[in-house]
């Protein structure tokens, strides 16, 4: 019999990243007692909007740091850079939002070193990461040592041991130089001329002002572990969480990047280096079996994602894929310069309806200005999901966004979504998992009829249109999984609860 008192739940994201878990998270937030993490690190950026109208985004801290009586964990599946959690707390206090003593982040955690991020910077463009160091610090883990010594620095081992961490670094820093000198000369190239202080230097003095600055960081990154120590904020027993869940303590896991993304289930190498559905972020948020709650995932109602990679049913297919990745960016200004909504809406070519779609909704990358590739609903893959990841309760995002079919003439202005797929010819039952597949796949479209009224203002999910109500139905029908809220616009009160 368990002896299990509280419980942690988690909500997910189902899609490729940019769900709006935040703000699901930061609602539900309220009725437990510690939010915590589990997975990655600074590469998350979850947008919270304050009940006075501010916006700010939480990267490595969990949401709940917006509420002043939640305990806050970062556990020991997750990445820690420490100057940049030092950064993010900064942030935060000058936006009144002060961490104090709830701050808990467990010294098993792996530490995301400034040569970590210098490397992902140089070699990270192939796959487009966030350029935070978060592959290179996940690498070190799994493989622990190598011929310097520690490649995997928790934080315990920056704690116990400063002097040999900032020697072992030092060390690592001549082998990359040599690195730079000798394989990724181009990379360096190109690196220093997207930096505002490199890009007029010789790749000579380049290479010095670069190592000045990784000296400085290496210490910088010492003695930010060392202020964490001095704050209190370091838990150095494993059983903290589950010694408060023993206690009762309400616990919500937020998961950091998304299900299409993760490392195992995403399509490689357009990944992050961390498992992001809800058994990875409980484990790595050390939460032992017996107190997993329920999961929550968060899908949007039409897909989208930024950055390379298969994307099954993209409005405008490969020519989608090439034009969202140009350089430059062709962002929200240049695209509201470029074309006309009405006119794009009048094509029968799914490209231009999917720019038309991007606009309307706004799907640019809160950081980068990135244009977002958009895709109807796949529920075809949310199935799947659902019953891989035990999924109890789906939020839909951006519910309102599906009236934009209806100005379209493609579909007659009804509501796509992916039911199906064709492999060869065959119909198949499965998510494939190599890139090469996904690019053949031949998505089978079903039409949910159009619904013609902007929904932004219903403030309860009974009054939506009976088009709207019988889509999220349909979706909750194919998923076996129940529908907990629907989005109806970005503001706070217009996550709704599924009553309908
Ligand atoms: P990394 O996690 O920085 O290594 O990046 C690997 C891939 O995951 C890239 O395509 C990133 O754009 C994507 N990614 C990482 N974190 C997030 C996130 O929080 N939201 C959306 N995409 C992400």
């Amino acid at each position: 019999m368990s002896l299990a008192r509280g419980s942690a739940d988690c909500i997910v994201g189902l899609g490729w990243g940019d769900e709006g878990k935040g703000r699901v998270v930061h609602k539900r937030a309220r009725g437990y007692e510690i939010c915590g993490r589990g997975n990655g690190g600074s590469n998350a950026g979850h947008t919270l909007v304050l009940k006075d109208g501010r916006k700010i985004v939480v990267h490595a801290l969990p949401s709940g740091v917006v509420y002043p009586d939640k305990e806050l964990y970062i556990g020991s599946g997750c990445v820690v850079n420490p100057i940049k959690v030092l950064a993010e707390i900064a942030d935060l206090r000058a936006n009144d939002i002060e961490v104090g003593d709830r701050l808990h982040i467990s010294v098993l955690a792996t530490t995301v070193t400034p040569l970590h991020v210098l490397e992902d910077k140089l070699t990270g463009a192939a796959i487009g990461t966030t350029g935070n160091g978060i592959g290179q610090a996940y690498t070190g883990k799994v493989m622990r040592s190598d011929e310097l010594g520690l490649t995997n620095l928790r934080v315990s081992d920056v704690l116990s041991d400063p002097q040999r961490v900032k020697n072992l670094l030092h060390q690592r820093w001549s082998a990359l130089k040599i690195a730079i000198l000798e394989k990724y000369q181009a990379l360096f190239i190109l690196y220093c001329r997207k930096q505002e202080s490199l890009k007029e230097l010789s790749p000579d003095f380049a290479l010095e002002a670069v190592e000045k600055q990784v000296l400085s960081d290496i210490d910088s990154f010492i003695e930010s572990v060392k202020v964490m120590s001095r704050q209190g904020w370091l838990e150095r027993n494993a059983g903290w969480m589950n010694s408060q869940l023993a206690k009762g303590k309400r616990v919500l896991g937020e998961g950091a990047q998304a299900i299409g993304i993760d490392v195992t289930y995403g399509v490689h190498p357009y990944v992050t280096s961390s498992n992001a559905g809800p058994g990875a972020v409980l484990v790595g948020m050390d939460v032992a079996p017996q107190f997993m709650g329920t999961v929550t995932g968060v899908i949007k109602a039409i897909a989208s994602r930024v950055g390379n990679g298969p994307f099954v049913g993209e409005f405008g297919g490969e020519e989608s894929e090439k034009y969202c990745a140009a350089d430059p960016v062709p962002g929200r200004v240049v695209e509201q310069a470029r074309y006309q909504i009405a006119t794009l809406l009048r094509s029968k070519n799914p490209m231009e309806v999917g720019i038309a779609l991007r606009m309307l909704g706004d799907e640019y990358g809160a950081t980068t200005g990135r244009p977002r590739r958009l895709a109807p609903l796949n529920v075809h893959k949310l199935q799947q999901d659902v019953a891989i990841h035990g999924i109890d309760d789906i939020v839909i995002t951006k519910l309102d966004r599906l009236a934009d079919f209806s100005g379209a003439e493609l579909w007659h202005g009804d509501i796509p979504v992916i039911a199906g797929y064709e492999l060869g010819g065959e119909e198949i039952d499965y998510e494939p998992t190599t890139e090469s597949e996904l690019r053949q796949v031949v998505s089978r479209l079903e039409l949910h009829p159009r619904f013609l009224k902007d929904i932004s203002g219903i403030t309860n999910s009974a009054d939506l249109p009976l088009q709207a109500q019988a889509f999220v139905r349909a979706i909750a029908e194919k998923t076996r999984a129940s529908i907990s809220a629907v989005g109806v616009g970005p503001g706070r009160d217009q996550l709704l609860d599924w009553a309908a």
